[in-house]
């Protein structure tokens, strides 16, 4: 499996790291919207984004060009709380003017294979993204990419994977695949939290945690904060 090039990057606290990412992410949209005139980005599910798409959603931004993807989903009804898409929606895309044609939930109540499918479709007509955010589990799990399945690095992978025996529930869930999840100009992982410590250790010794077949031609933004960052000095990023 290619590594991929990580720059790491360390900061005081949570808060800290979201509104740096907050930042960055303006500024690239407002890059690939003059360069392009869109912006394209993938979502991270679970809890660590809500403070930076809460952040977003008090910030004025060319919504009309935004297209959003996600990078996974709980296969659960539409509108489940518990849903990826639920959170980004109550805490900000519910609240700026992103058309709703340009936000691409994952069909997940279609079940996980039929979803899959579905969302491979979807993307089959979408090229590179501008941004991807993903998280990291305890387990060094990203995006519904968990240790010992296939991760779906190579090519040839199909652009969404279903997913039936996931480890965090619910079990069944849909992925992005880690060759699509690096087809992106811009990869952010973000940790907080000293119960990820563990994992982000594993990854920087170098073990085979399924962040690692992500990798995009720039290499991967591994954000921390203090509290989720190794004892011992990192090297730099
Ligand atoms: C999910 C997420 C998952 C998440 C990590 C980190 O569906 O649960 O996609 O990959 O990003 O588990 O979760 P936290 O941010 O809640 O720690």
């Amino acid at each position: 499996m290619r590594d991929p090039q990580i720059r790491w990057h360390i900061y005081a606290d949570s808060v800290k790291l979201a509104e740096a990412v907050t930042r960055s992410t303006v500024e690239q949209s407002e890059h690939a919207i003059r360069e392009r005139g869109a912006f394209l980005m993938v979502l991270a599910g679970g809890s660590t984004p809500a403070a930076i798409y809460s952040l977003l959603s008090r910030t004025d931004c060319n919504w009309e060009k935004w297209h959003i993807y996600f990078g996974d989903e709980r296969c659960l009804p539409r509108g489940s709380a518990d849903r990826n898409d639920s959170m980004a929606r109550e805490l900000w895309l519910d609240r700026v003017g992103i058309p709703a044609d340009q936000i691409h939930p994952i069909p997940a109540e279609l079940g996980a294979q039929a979803g899959a499918e579905a969302y491979a479709e979807t993307l089959a007509g979408v090229g590179e993204f501008d941004l991807t955010l993903l998280g990291m589990g305890e387990d060094g799990h990203t995006a519904s990419l968990f240790p010992g399945d296939p991760a779906g690095a190579s090519p040839q992978a199909p652009d969404a994977l279903a997913v039936s025996d996931a480890p965090k529930p619910p079990p069944q869930r849909i992925s992005l695949s880690a060759n699509r999840l690096a087809r992106s100009g811009n990869v952010k992982v973000l940790v907080t939290g000293a119960g990820k410590k563990e994992a982000v250790m594993r990854l920087r010794a170098g073990d085979d945690i399924p962040i690692r077949a992500v990798c995009p031609p720039g290499g991967l933004d591994l954000l921390l904060d203090q509290a989720a960052a190794p004892t011992v000095p990192c090297e730099p990023g």
